[in-house]
């Protein structure tokens, strides 16, 4: 029995066709191809000019708009150049970059680049923020492995609400090792990128802000690519997916409904050394999966999350979503499929950043809305680390709620959870890593370069509400003999750039 008020209270608001779709106790078999009556949107590849200085240059507008997530009702949304979600930029290692990013909203918000290395003042944190009518324009150097990155508003207290509304968008990286492995390739055709939202909303089909639980808005429907009820026709033997938690608080477990493996290719920081087959894949607010699904001409496939299993100490589990299971998408095959080449046996190699008893530089407890005790203050620098160096950070999840942990600038390693090797699926980059209660992460990561005595970057709880209640801390990247500066207690870059 779901006991949240909440739920119930919008569960009776929905109108009954909506409602069937709104499976929050384990759906009948097959049932997501009864009610998955609308085709997945496919967000465009966003157009780039490739300037003679060799920069490719993109423009954002941030804006208001409505959306029709549900069948039938228009939800007021925001968008990046459109109404909900954001076009998938796509830049090659080695490119330098530019974006120009309008703000139309009537308030101020930041574009934040999850999981890209880039200079601190252009991260688009909570110290880049934008005001209503201004432009910001940063800039860059593409410097780290194809990989699937996103981008989302990073405004401090108030990220939740503007993801909620429909702000996030893609960042895919391709390189040369994309472009020798036959995987599939082809956008929007066999190379899906599929953002998980959930959303609860209001009678009159608004998004429905209220009656947060303490992981954050948890909703009741789901919503893939911006839209509920959605299927994909595949037409090719083996489909990518490029799957993102793009939700404030819920976790998810991937499985495909019949239980057949998947091969999981890659993590939120690029292609695995090697596929590995599995059948369940847990996903966390912020997290990324790169996984190839192989269908026979003519079948229905029903992408699924399932209860979380591992709910060790989380006595509040049932309260915080754990216990629902959804239909995600429907996918359903042709009758005739394009062949598809065998997925490669090795895919891009990693080698270890550190050894696995490595002692750690530092330690982080994550308890309540805090880490080491500390809520986050935006004048305050949590630490300072030398431009460089390859640091081991030991992360422990001291609470009995939920957590996960980001860090900006790097990709990380796990090298151990609770001292053991981590499982094949977080073996690979990561720059967010669920954090389960009482069990401690051991991270590595190296501060390449780019430093800055002003600009901080920040690590934190990446469930939204979390982050937006201040479980969050900041730090610099500092160059030999370089002293932090005073920070500055204005709205940081505004119109910087
Ligand atoms: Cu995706 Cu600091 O965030
Ligand atoms: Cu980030
Ligand atoms: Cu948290």
């Amino acid at each position: 029995m779901v006991s949240r008020r909440g739920f119930l209270t919008g569960l009776a608001l929905v109108p009954v066709a909506y409602a069937a779709g709104c499976s929050i106790r384990p759906p009948a078999p097959g049932s997501a191809a009864g009610t998955a009556t609308r085709p997945l949107p496919i967000p465009p590849q966003a157009p780039s000019t490739l300037g003679a200085d060799g920069v490719r240059r993109f423009a954002l507008r941030v804006q208001t708009g409505s959306t029709k997530m549900l069948p039938g009702n228009r939800t007021p949304t925001w968008g990046y150049s459109g109404s909900v979600l954001g076009p998938t930029l796509r830049a090659r290692r080695g490119e330098e970059v530019a974006v120009t990013v309008v703000n139309d909203l009537p308030e101020p918000t930041s574009v934040h680049w999850h999981g890209m290395h880039l200079p601190a003042a252009f991260d688009g944190g909570p110290h880049q923020m934008i005001a209503p009518g201004a432009q910001w324009m940063p800039r860059w150097r593409v410097d780290q492995q194809a990989a699937t990155l996103w981008y989302h508003p990073h405004p401090h207290g108030a990220t939740e609400k503007h993801v909620q509304r429909g702000l996030a968008g893609f960042f895919l990286i391709d390189d040369e090792a994309t472009d020798r492995l036959d995987l599939p390739k082809d956008y929007g055709v066999e190379d899906i990128p599929l953002v998980i939202q959930d959303r609860r909303f209001t009678a009159d089909g608004g998004i429905d802000e209220s009656d947060a639980t303490d992981v954050g808005l948890l909703g009741d429907t789901i919503v893939t690519n911006g839209i509920a009820g959605a299927h994909f026709t595949v037409t090719t033997e083996r489909v990518r997916l490029r799957i993102l938690n793009g939700s404030s608080g819920r976790l998810y477990n991937l499985a495909l409904a019949d239980d057949r493996q998947f091969q999981l290719i890659g993590t939120d920081g690029g292609l695995l050394p090697e596929p590995v087959a599995l059948k369940q894949i847990p996903l966390s607010p912020g997290e990324r999966a790169e996984i190839v699904v192989t269908v026979r001409a003519g079948e229905n496939v029903t992408l699924r999350s399932l209860p979380i299993a591992d709910r060790d100490g989380i006595d509040r589990a049932a309260e915080f979503g754990f216990d629902d299971s959804f239909d995600i998408l429907a996918l359903r095959a042709a009758d005739t499929l394009r062949p598809s080449a065998a997925l490669p046996a090795a895919l891009v190699p990693m080698s270890p950043l550190a050894a696995a008893n490595t002692a750690p530089t530092r330690t982080f407890e994550l308890q309540w809305f805090m880490i080491n005790n500390h809520r986050m203050d935006m004048n305050r620098i949590d630490m300072t680390i030398p431009v460089d160096t390859t640091e081991v950070w030991s992360v422990r999840n001291k609470d009995n709620w939920p957590h996960n942990f980001h860090v900006h600038d790097v990709q990380f390693q796990i090298l151990a959870i609770d001292g053991n090797p981590p499982p094949p699926a977080l073996s690979g980059w990561k720059d967010t890593v669920y954090t389960a209660p009482g069990a401690t992460y051991t991270l590595a990561m190296h501060f390449a370069d780019h430093t800055d005595p002003t600009f901080p970057y920040m690590y934190h709880c990446h469930l939204l509400h979390h982050e937006d209640q201040g479980m969050m801390g900041q730090f610099l990247v500092l160059a030999p003999g370089q002293r932090p500066a005073p920070m500055r207690t204005d709205m940081g870059a505004m119109g910087h750039g």
